[in-house]
């Protein structure tokens, strides 16, 4: 999960990362009251979930808390990259003297923690890495010893920090590993890092992503979260693997590797009648049961974009029988709410079991496809 800035924000602070005040506002009249409560000159800045915030015209400087006011109804409800702003952070203005670049992250590739690092902040480090890449730092970290003093001075000195700065942000390195480590994030980054006029190091802008898995280890009920897709939020609630996607062939199968292959097959086939693509991505894992198909049919039925439906099945520990008694129980279970056209191939561990079941029950809705390809063709013809 992706933090919004004012999240990361509060986390360094919890961490002593030294920050500037900042307070979230919904409405124009809570922005000009976080502006009088901070005091001075503030920035007014959108709280979405996409970089490039400043450019598009979301981060804006308003000296009272009148200008605040305007300022913020003039970001909120602005579109920057199709994300709408619903939130502002108005935070207390640095004199900057000179903006740098951290960040800390997994590295998957590497299967190690990678420190990226410049003296050049500010601009787009994607930017930064192609033009000059000679002024980007990358220090591989160790997820042992991770970044202590020691490292954090290699970090930046590697990144050209001049010596009295060194051990300045050094310790600011030092402490946002800590948020990285302590709060099981997969990237801290901060750009802008700042050297302000009276010389503090601050850090003005933080992207923090969490890695999920580790979500068990925390607690963070009260944080504000995305808004799931309400399909997708069911299919949660259902304990299914489900991804909402925009076509109109719902698809269903068992394995990761399948569902996925199931989704180009039917992108394929789709290209021939009419641009149908998949609707969504659900893999019903390896014990499809009556109770998991009928879930997951529910979810699928429920999509209105949905015209047809593709049940692809390998019939391995589940063997193609069961997986036709589950389709079977859940028609049953739906009833009336089955209402789209179903094209069911299974093959595998007892597939003429299975077929059999599948014939007896003579469903209205229900197709039998003999390959992968022929399902998917016939699918996404009756889609479209
Ligand atoms: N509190 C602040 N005081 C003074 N200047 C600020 C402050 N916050 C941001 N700025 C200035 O605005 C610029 C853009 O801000 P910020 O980095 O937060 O957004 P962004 O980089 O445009 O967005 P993103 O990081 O999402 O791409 C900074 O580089 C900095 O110069
Ligand atoms: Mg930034």
């Amino acid at each position: 999960m992706d933090l919004f800035e004012y999240q990361a924000r509060d986390l360094f602070e919890q961490y002593g990362v030294p920050v500037l005040a900042g307070k979230i506002a919904d409405t124009p009249e809570q922005a000009e009251a976080a502006a009088r409560a901070i005091g001075g000159t503030v920035v007014v800045k959108a709280q979405v979930k996409i970089g490039g915030r400043g450019k598009a015209g979301g981060v804006k400087v308003a000296s009272t808390p009148e200008e605040a006011k305007e300022k913020a109804s003039g970001i909120l409800g602005l579109d920057i990259k199709g994300h709408i702003v619903k939130r502002v952070m108005v935070a207390e203005a640095a004199e900057i003297d000179k903006e740098y670049y951290f960040s800390v992250l997994l590295d998957r590739s590497n299967r190690t923690f990678l420190s990226l690092c410049s003296v050049e902040g500010g601009m787009e480090i994607e930017q930064l890495a192609v033009e000059r890449p000679e002024a980007l730092a990358k220090v591989e970290v160790s997820a042992v010893t991770g970044i202590d003093k020691a490292k954090a001075v290699e970090i930046a000195k590697a990144a050209n920090f001049s010596a009295d700065l060194v051990d300045q942000v050094a310790d600011v390195f030092v402490k946002l590993y800590e948020v990285f480590r302590k709060e099981d994030a997969t990237l801290v980054e901060v750009n802008p890092l700042v050297r302000t006029k009276d010389g503090r190091i601050l850090a003005l802008d933080g992207k923090v992503s969490l890695d999920d898995n580790a979500e068990f280890r925390h607690q963070r009920e009260e944080m504000e979260r995305d808004q799931l897709d309400p399909l997708e939020a069911k299919a949660k609630a259902m304990d299914l693997n489900y991804v909402k996607l925009d076509g109109e062939v719902g698809i269903i199968g068992n394995g990761a590797g399948l569902v996925m292959s199931t989704l180009d097959v039917v992108a394929y086939a789709g290209a021939r009648h009419g641009g149908v693509k998949p609707a969504n991505f659900l893999d019903i894992g390896g014990g499809a049961s009556a109770e998991v198909m009928a879930a997951g049919l529910d979810v699928i039925l429920n999509d209105p974009q949905v015209k047809s439906v593709f049940v692809n099945v390998f019939g391995g520990i589940t063997a193609c029988d069961a997986v036709a008694n589950g389709i079977v129980g859940a028609l049953n279970t739906l009833g009336p709410k089955a209402t789209k056209p179903l094209v069911v191939r299974l093959d595998g561990n007892n597939v003429e079991e299975g077929r059999k079941i599948l014939k007896d029950f003579n469903h209205p809705l229900v197709t039998l496809a003999d390959t992968m390809d022929d399902g998917a063709d016939q699918a996404a013809k009756l889609a479209n």
